[in-house]
């Protein structure tokens, strides 16, 4: 039987992460496990239980209760929280923004990174996140570092908004791209960083298949 690898993806947001994990997985048959809808879970509860953000304690308590399940309903993934399917309150705006500032916190960064361990050490995984490859699995046997220019991550990003309905400004959307690479790179904890050992794509004139094929042909090569 071939082995179960840990596959890492990092890369800033917007650079195809969240699509090329899901596909990954379905070819290989590996769990998808998407950490930053972990964070955005954590967001979630702390809002609506109107925790300050501040607070270690609370927050701390929060997670110690957590419970994440990702399950696939047909073609469809769905973040479950507590048994409640939350796929899509932790998508909204208000929710993002408020992920940014609770990721940052070291407590809840350390009882996620645990729990991302426990789902994930008997490999057979791919992971996606920002830290995967330097904090949560440094021993990961596949690492890659999905990257794209901000102009073109946020073109992306734009034409997703507008293809929902939404009022959206390329040149405005391409800098809130800008702004929050800067504050991945910058928080003081767990920044994004290409782990020394990662393998780095650069998706900007890629299309989705060919990063795709390329990812399963060092897979299969790892597996052997
Ligand atoms: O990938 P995403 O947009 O769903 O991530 C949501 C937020 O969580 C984003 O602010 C980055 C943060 N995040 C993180 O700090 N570490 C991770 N492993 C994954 C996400």
């Amino acid at each position: 039987m071939s082995n179960q690898l840990i596959v890492a993806i990092d890369g800033p947001s917007g650079a195809g992460k969240s699509t090329l994990s899901k596909a990954l997985a379905k070819q290989t048959g590996y769990t998808n496990i998407d950490t930053g809808a972990m964070y955005r879970s954590v967001a979630l509860l702390a809002k609506r239980q109107k925790i300050d953000i501040e607070d270690g304690k609370a927050l701390s308590a929060l997670c110690a209760e957590l419970q994440i399940e990702f399950v696939r309903d047909g073609e469809v993934e769905k973040v479950l929280v507590n048994g409640e399917d939350v796929s899509r309150q932790i998508r909204t705006p208000e929710v993002s923004l408020l992920t940014a500032k609770i990721a940052a916190q070291p407590v809840v960064r350390e009882a996620m990174v645990r729990m991302q361990r426990q789902m994930g050490e008997a490999g057979g995984v791919v992971l996606e996140g920002r830290d995967i490859g330097t904090v949560v699995f440094p021993n990961a046997q596949v690492k890659f570092f999905l990257s794209a220019t901000a102009e073109e991550r946020g073109r992306r990003r734009y034409e997703e908004l507008r293809a929902k309905g939404g009022e959206v400004d390329l040149l405005q959307t391409i800098s809130e791209v800008e702004e929050r690479d800067a504050a991945d790179c910058a928080r003081e904890h767990a920044p994004l960083k290409r782990a020394a050992d990662a393998i780095d794509i650069d998706s900007t004139s890629m299309s989705i298949e060919e990063v795709l094929d390329f990812m399963l042909q060092v897979i299969t090569k790892r597996q052997d």
